[in-house]
């Protein structure tokens, strides 16, 4: 079988009929009848696809734009909240904003935001389809210096309620900055990267993962910065082999990106 771009109700349909069998057949279980499989084409109530999401989003993003809980602020032209796809497989999480993106209002959208583009296009995914792109910080910080502690604090409980909302299946940070403040550990990316850890969440404000059972968090990759491999052309060969890695994850989480994209050499 294989879908090229979303997915009919029939085409779901004929899925969830034949992952049904697969797995009946593997573990000598009954299969359900195809009638608890049904899906319609009609958008969800009020909604586009991933409509409640965006709604949350665009809330969100308007709280990114108003906020003055750091010094920031002063400097910043624009906040810059997020972009990408309302219910993504993999959500990318960067350090802060740079001069390009401060400019725009856009995540990586330089020079290291377009090699990203072309790291994640390799392994198909994309800002447009099945990923969404954010910081840890929404402001630039001057002369690109890493967030102070405190900046940090601030802005952190919008990162934690994105990825509330998202629900993303998997997180690649890029960069030792994201992957540090992320898993909380002062380890260097050279000995983070290259393996799978997993998301705790923090306290997303609403519950999600407080009601997530211990052990249900998010699988996190960390990886080198974009803007790394720019400088540096022999951790290009690592990265790869870290996307390789979140490719193969990410086929086992989701049969459609493993059927559209997963396979791809
Ligand atoms: N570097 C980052 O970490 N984030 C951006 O948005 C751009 C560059």
């Amino acid at each position: 079988m294989r879908f090229n771009g979303p997915m009919t109700a029939e085409e779901k349909t004929a899925l969830a009929v034949f992952l049904d069998a697969a797995a009946a057949s593997l573990t000598g279980g009954r299969r359900r009848t195809e009638a608890l499989y049904r899906f319609s084409d009609d958008p969800p109530p009020g909604a586009e696809t991933g409509g409640g999401a965006r709604q949350a989003l665009e809330g969100l993003d308007r709280e990114i734009r108003a906020c003055a809980a750091c010094g920031l602020r002063e400097k910043r032209t624009q906040a810059v909240p997020g972009t990408g796809a309302a219910e993504p497989l993999l959500l990318v999480v960067g350090e802060g904003p740079g001069a390009e993106e401060d400019a725009r209002g856009l995540p990586f959208v330089g020079r290291a935001g377009q090699l990203l583009d072309r790291m994640l296009n390799s392994i198909g995914l994309s800002r447009e389809t099945n990923c969404y792109i954010a910081n840890v910080v929404k402001c630039r910080p001057p002369g690109n210096r890493d967030p102070l502690p405190e900046e940090i604090a601030a802005c952190r409980h919008f990162l934690n309620r994105q990825i509330a909302v998202l629900k993303p299946r998997a997180i690649l940070c890029a960069g030792r900055f994201a992957a540090q403040t992320l898993l909380e550990t002062s380890e260097g990316i050279g000995r983070l990267r290259g393996r799978f850890s997993v998301y705790g969440g923090g306290d997303s404000g609403d519950g999600f993962y407080a009601e997530a059972s211990p052990g249900a968090g998010i699988p996190l990759l960390p990886t080198y910065h974009p803007s790394a491999l720019l400088r540096d052309e022999s951790l290009k060969r690592p990265a790869w082999e870290d996307l390789k890695l979140l490719r193969s994850r990410l086929a086992e989480l989701s049969p459609a990106y493993a059927e559209s994209a997963g396979n791809s050499p």
